[in-house]
């Protein structure tokens, strides 16, 4: 059977920092720490929902966070202004490595899926606009579980979803909560380190493996499948 890849969206294939020349416009040179403070934000959000049994979508938590953001920053913005961010946020670019690592792994075989937090019709419309859609076989939210990563439920629903097993299944993603949320509840998992000074959280569960690019995925994943 085909080793399944399940890759993360936002901040593995597309990168939420796409969104700093538009924020330029408004925060000047604030807009880096604008873009990392909206984007933890967003993800404690639905750390919080998820925890709270509270479900509202990706796209919701990214609202509530922009507003954090804009209070956080005293940054006045307007509706308008922030109804212009939350379009930029739906037309992300994807990294560099991104179409060609996807080709790479296509080549070698391995059924690939895109599993995000975010909405399905979120996904899709993001996949298309990198123009990188077609390298998948599917996509798979959260949303269907109306909870959120690192819940092991999603993974789990994963795995039901794409008729893979665990052992056979492969998180792909740069957010080390991703990754712990994946291995801790049984699937295999490649942390992508694409900035040195990333730091995997101290958590006692490791990658399965690093990478440094998805250039080199494919052929990494390959070579520790031999091995175990
Ligand atoms: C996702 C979040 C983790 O795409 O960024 O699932």
């Amino acid at each position: 059977m085909a080793v399944t890849l399940a890759f993360d969206v936002y901040g593995t294939l597309i990168d939420t920092h796409g969104v700093i020349a538009a924020l330029e416009k408004y925060v000047g040179d604030k807009a880096f720490a604008f873009s990392a403070t909206w984007r933890d934000k967003q993800l404690e959000y639905s750390f919080r929902r998820g925890l709270m049994q509270n479900y509202e979508n990706f796209a919701h938590c990214t609202r509530s966070a922009l507003d954090y953001t804009s209070a956080f920053y005293k940054a006045e913005l307007g509706q308008n202004d922030k109804e212009a961010l939350l379009d930029a946020y739906k037309v992300l670019p994807a990294f560099d490595d991104v179409k060609e690592g996807l080709a790479r792994a296509q080549d070698s075989g391995f059924r690939m899926f895109a599993f995000s937090n975010g909405s399905a019709d979120a996904v899709e419309l993001l996949l298309k606009n990198a123009g990188i859609r077609d390298y998948f076989v599917g996509v798979v939210s959260v949303d269907e579980m109306k909870s959120f990563k690192p819940n092991p439920a999603v993974y789990s629903h994963f795995l039901r979803r794409a008729g893979a097993v665990g052992s056979e299944a492969w998180l792909i993603s740069s957010n080390p909560f991703d990754v712990i949320g994946a291995v801790s509840f049984g699937m295999r998992a490649a942390w992508v380190k694409r900035s040195a000074d990333a730091v995997f959280d101290p958590w006692g569960i490791e990658p399965t493996v690093t990478v440094h690019s998805l250039l080199n995925l494919a052929e990494q994943v390959d070579r520790e499948r031999k091995r175990i």
